[in-house]
């Protein structure tokens, strides 16, 4: 069996790296939008497994683009798709919070369910549901760890010794032990309370000695900003020392980086998941170790 790795123009460079990772070739997806606002897919020549890479932040048009270019593929010859989607949107919400919402995350995972083969996706929000296979029973799927990419990074640029590793709140627990674990330092959680979609509380039960230490403070997404830099404030507050931020997703771009080096981030590093987001800490590797082993890589030379 041979592949083919399909990206959408707008993720070209991110592809880009994965397809000289695997030592493929890109197939480009365009796209025509038509005057009335509808759009149309043109998937080029497909393997028998197709891989399509879509990150899908800011995600209510890349869904519908993305499903039409399943079928797309299917129709073309594609016998097993396989979706690249590093960062999965609507994960957050995975319950009712208010009378009247939907279950967001249910939905899109039923969508996308039924449209791939295959799911490959780097920390995906998964607060109160326990796993991906719970979320997609018909596919299989593989959840990556933005915190392997971020330690690869960081075993090329340390930090010191004395770091301390900060997650904002409870959820971002898993990601702060990886990382505090794998590079040997000492790690803390702090306690959040959202007031609204920008505004949150952050309270720091049982901190260690910060005065002075080098922090890294680590979160899966940045989307206002709003958690990341009540966190760095605090530390600010408590004269910690050069205070490195790391997130997977960081959604909210250049302008949140500002925010976060204006509360007193001496450094904001992410993943290359979201487009226009810092970046230096690319995927492609980790991408391409998921599909090695897995999928068949007698590469599409063509
Ligand atoms: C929520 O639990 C997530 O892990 C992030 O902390 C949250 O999505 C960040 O959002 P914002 O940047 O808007 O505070």
């Amino acid at each position: 069996m041979t592949l083919s790795l399909h990206p959408f123009r707008d993720d070209a460079p991110e592809a880009l790296r994965l397809a000289n990772a695997l030592k493929v070739q890109l197939a480009l997806i365009d796209v025509h939008r038509f005057p009335d606002g509808e759009i149309t897919p043109r998937v080029s020549a497909t393997r028998p497994t197709a891989i399509v890479y879509r990150s899908l932040h800011a995600p209510n048009g890349k869904l519908i683009e993305l499903l039409l270019s399943a079928d797309a593929l299917r129709r073309n010859g594609a016998t097993r798709l396989v979706l690249i989607a590093p960062y999965l949107p609507y994960m957050r919400q995975d319950a009712v919070f208010r009378q009247g919402e939907p279950i967001s995350q249910r939905v899109i995972a039923q969508l996308l369910g039924a449209a791939f083969d295959r799911i490959i996706t780097v920390d995906p929000h998964l607060h109160r549901t326990p796993s991906l296979a719970e979320l997609f029973p018909t596919c299989k799927t593989t959840r990556l760890f933005g915190a392997d990419a971020l330690i690869s990074h960081l075993r090329a640029s340390p930090l010191p010794v004395n770091t301390l590793v900060v997650g904002p709140d409870v959820e971002s627990g898993p990601l702060v032990r990886r990382i505090a674990e794998k590079l040997g330092f000492e790690h803390a959680t702090l306690t959040k309370q959202r007031q609204g979609d920008a505004r949150v509380e952050i309270s720091m039960p049982d901190m260690p000695p910060t005065e002075g230490r080098p922090v890294l403070v680590v979160d899966d997404i940045c989307s206002t900003g709003g958690t990341l830099c009540a966190a760095v404030s605090r530390l600010k507050a408590l004269h910690a020392g050069p205070i490195t931020v790391f997130v997977t997703h960081l959604l909210g771009g250049a302008p949140v980086v500002g925010q976060l080096r204006q509360a007193g981030a001496a450094s904001v590093i992410s993943t290359d998941a979201c487009a226009g987001a810092t970046g230096i800490v690319h995927l492609a590797g980790l991408l391409a170790g998921a599909l090695e082993g897995s999928e068949t890589l007698t590469a599409d030379q063509a």
